[in-house]
């Protein structure tokens, strides 16, 4: 992500480096929006589907993913108004996050209750982790971006704390977490290289 030496170079009233900044991060930057929104859009696809499928067979949780599925539509609109503004384009692989999020959600649904669980922690974590990385790189890079990564982050860790205290652990759920963590790793560097 280069040197954050060399990235310090001071904040201007719009979020943005002052003066010109060098292009590798402003890239860097797009991407990073660009990933951010896409994996949101991925997000709402397995609350959908999860939600569809729960009330047949697990009407008793679908407030609890009613609600995480409200924060992942905000977030996704933060990213989205971000990109608008700047007039960076969306993920080319956004279709793919769309139809892989809703599948996942589907799989893990049929799979029983627990995998959603399974799914909810080993995504959200994933998420973290992502969000951390991004966190730092932008801290004294753009106010703006920073922010809007910091915004979420409250949201993703409740998400994986949810899902965190009702999964539970067997040979089911380390298959579910390969699935989650390949998929999910897979369209991430998918969307970097497009
Ligand atoms: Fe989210
Ligand atoms: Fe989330």
């Amino acid at each position: 992500m280069g040197s954050t030496l060399n990235l310090e170079i001071g904040l201007a009233c719009n979020g943005i480096i002052h003066g010109e900044p060098p292009s590798e991060v402003m890239v860097e930057i797009a991407r990073i929006l660009r990933v951010d929104h896409a994996g949101e859009t991925g997000a709402i696809q397995i609350y959908r589907a999860q939600i569809f499928l729960s009330r047949l067979l697990y009407p008793d949780i679908v407030p609890i993913l009613a609600e995480m599925l409200e924060h992942e539509q905000a977030h996704q609109k933060v990213f989205s108004d971000l990109l608008r503004k700047r007039g960076i384009r969306t993920c080319y692989a956004l279709r793919l996050w769309s139809l892989g999020g809703y599948l996942l959600g589907v799989i893990t649904s049929l799979l029983g209750r627990n995998s959603i669980w399974v799914c909810t922690n080993a995504i959200e974590s994933t998420v973290l982790l992502h969000l951390k990385e991004q966190i730092s790189f932008l801290r004294n890079i753009d106010s703006e971006a920073y922010s809007a990564v910091c915004s979420i982050k409250s949201d993703e860790e409740s998400h994986q704390q949810i899902g965190m205290a009702n999964q539970n652990k067997g040979l089911l759920s380390v298959l579910v977490i390969a699935l989650v963590k390949y998929s999910t790793t897979f369209a991430i560097w998918l969307s970097i290289k497009l």
